[in-house]
């Protein structure tokens, strides 16, 4: 059986934070409440930047006072514009109150544990009302702080490699994690579920973005140090992961190959940074130093056609209507919950195609919205869908099509792999990310594993996103027993489990 190549810090930290039934109990140790992190960064300053008045409710929930909509899109970018944006991509849009009292805000983008280890930045220049700088968005009070004044675009252009879309942005938005948030509870793991989360509001944001007037390009390929430099960030604890640029016009981006070619990495000592999360964080770091060698091959030949994987077998083709918004993106957003439970019966598999037809759209790729998707491989778990026999399939999003690798019921097995969560057994669905961890390094180096968890919690944002549309329960699924998950699937294990999303007929949807 092949086995993950163990030479790259990528390759060792996913071996090491693999689940294994018997050692969960050492892998997850009891949790401390004293010591739990707080989910809110705070900045304070006189000048803070109040965004309520323009939050798009009937009421605001601070002063309940009536708020006034006005519509405008695109640019030049109105403080409304900027509050909904924020708003969209990971505001509170709902409180959970537990039996001792104590409140959860839970947002708009899904996290592991509930424990949002996601922070947004935010760059303005050339603005009526905001002077030129970088913001915090300080989620408990939905205001922006004034971090820094003073124009950092050059500083941007630079750090991003000359990306096209940085000049023709006045609106950029970067997104940090504060990894002991997640780490508190998943330890060494938590650095999955980060990725993963922060790749759900990168999936919040692209998708409303667009209904603003914006066009959002995401850049995952940045000079880390310096970046963190700029925000002052203490690097053991909170790092940059991605930035977004939000210009008003499409760009073109230049694809030349030797781009990425750009991607080199730290030398990394082994041992020398503990723990192994903040390995692979700092390992995976972009410096601008040209004499540094790549660690990792310089094939930029990409992917295979992963369209053609399993084309022989059994063939379903997908054919559900596109997704009708009806009151546009936003709405849906301020209506997603997880599924915390599944009744067990199926949906159609119409209503599958238009979940998977969303969530994959072409329109994704086109417009540079993933870091490395073509390296993601989709499989399935049907257990109840009308039209589809139960079984393991592979999802081939160009031709819209599943291929059917193996019937059977696998409830057993996909409830014990996703550790014992009843979630998975019930559930009607689950839609599997993998990934050839070596391949995706060839092009990307130890960075690549940064790229694939991003792009498929962006994917499974826009999964959430189309199940809550079309009336179905939803909910990510972090923890599983990697090999287990391989072994259902048939596959090598240099091929890694990403993500699993869970999709079915929910009972159990929190109503805040
Ligand atoms: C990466 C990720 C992993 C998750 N894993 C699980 C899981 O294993 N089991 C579960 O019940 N919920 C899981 N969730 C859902 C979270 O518990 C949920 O997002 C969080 O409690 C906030 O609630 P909300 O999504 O309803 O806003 C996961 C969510 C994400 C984004």
């Amino acid at each position: 059986m092949r086995q993950i190549d163990q030479k790259s810090i990528a390759g060792i930290y996913h071996q090491k934070t693999k689940y294994y039934e018997a050692q969960m109990s050492e892998q997850q140790t009891p949790l401390n409440w004293a010591t739990q992190p707080s989910p809110f960064k705070e900045y304070h300053s006189e000048k803070n930047i109040d965004l309520t008045p323009y939050l798009p409710l009937k009421n605001n929930p601070f002063t309940g006072k009536p708020i006034e909509h006005v519509e405008e899109k695109g640019y030049p970018f109105t403080l409304g514009a900027l509050s909904r944006l924020l708003y969209f991509t990971n505001g509170v849009t709902g409180i959970l109150q537990y039996p001792s009292g104590e409140n959860l805000a839970m947002r708009a983008a899904p996290t592991a544990g509930g424990l949002y280890p996601t922070e947004i930045y935010v760059a303005i220049q050339n603005h009526a009302m905001l002077a030129d700088g970088i913001y915090n968005f300080q989620v408990s009070d939905h205001s922006l702080v004034p971090a820094w004044e003073g124009n950092f675009w050059s500083e941007f252009g630079k750090y991003c490699f000359g990306h096209e879309a940085i000049e023709s942005a006045n609106l950029i938005f970067i997104t940090t994690a504060i990894f002991q948030r997640s780490a508190w509870r998943y330890q060494e793991r938590a650095y999955r579920r980060i990725l993963l989360d922060t790749g759900h509001v990168l999936g919040n944001l692209v998708a409303y973005a667009h209904e603003e007037g914006f066009f959002p390009y995401s850049i995952g390929k940045f000079v880390d140090k310096s970046f963190n430099r700029l925000l002052f960030l203490d690097e053991a604890l909170e790092g940059v992961l991605s930035v977004v640029a939000l210009p008003q016009n499409p760009v073109k981006i230049d694809e030349n190959p030797e781009r990425s070619l750009q991607h080199r990495f730290v030398q990394l000592n082994d041992g020398e940074i503990d723990p192994l999360l903040l390995q692979l964080h700092h390992g995976s770091s972009i410096q601008l130093k040209k004499e540094l060698q790549a660690q990792f091959s310089t094939n930029t030949d990409g992917p295979e056609s992963l369209e053609e994987k399993y084309g022989f077998k059994e063939t379903a083709p997908l054919t559900g209507e596109p997704i009708d918004w009806i009151n546009g993106i936003g709405q849906t957003i301020l209506l997603r919950r997880s599924t915390r439970a599944y009744t067990g019966e199926s949906f159609s598999r119409e209503s599958l195609s238009s979940l998977l037809k969303y969530a994959y759209s072409d329109h994704l790729l086109e417009h540079s919205h993933l870091f490395s998707s073509a390296y993601l491989e989709t499989y399935l778990v049907i257990q109840h869908v009308d039209g589809l026999e139960a079984g393991v399939y592979y999802y081939a999003p160009l031709s819209q099509e599943l291929r059917l690798i193996y019937a059977g019921d696998f409830e057993r097995q996909t409830w014990h792999f996703c550790l014992g969560q009843e979630l998975a057994r019930d559930a009607a669905a689950l839609v599997i990310h993998t990934a050839n961890l070596e391949k995706a390094m060839s092009q990307y180096g130890n960075r690549a594993y940064r790229y694939l968890h991003l792009d498929a919690g962006h994917i499974g944002e826009r999964m959430n996103l189309a199940a809550i549309q079309l009336k179905l329960g939803v909910s990510g699924i972090g923890g599983f027993y990697d090999d287990e998950v391989n072994a259902l699937l048939g596959l090598p294990l240099d091929q890694i489990i990403v993500y699993i999303t869970t999709l079915g007929q929910s009972h159990g949807v929190h109503r805040p």
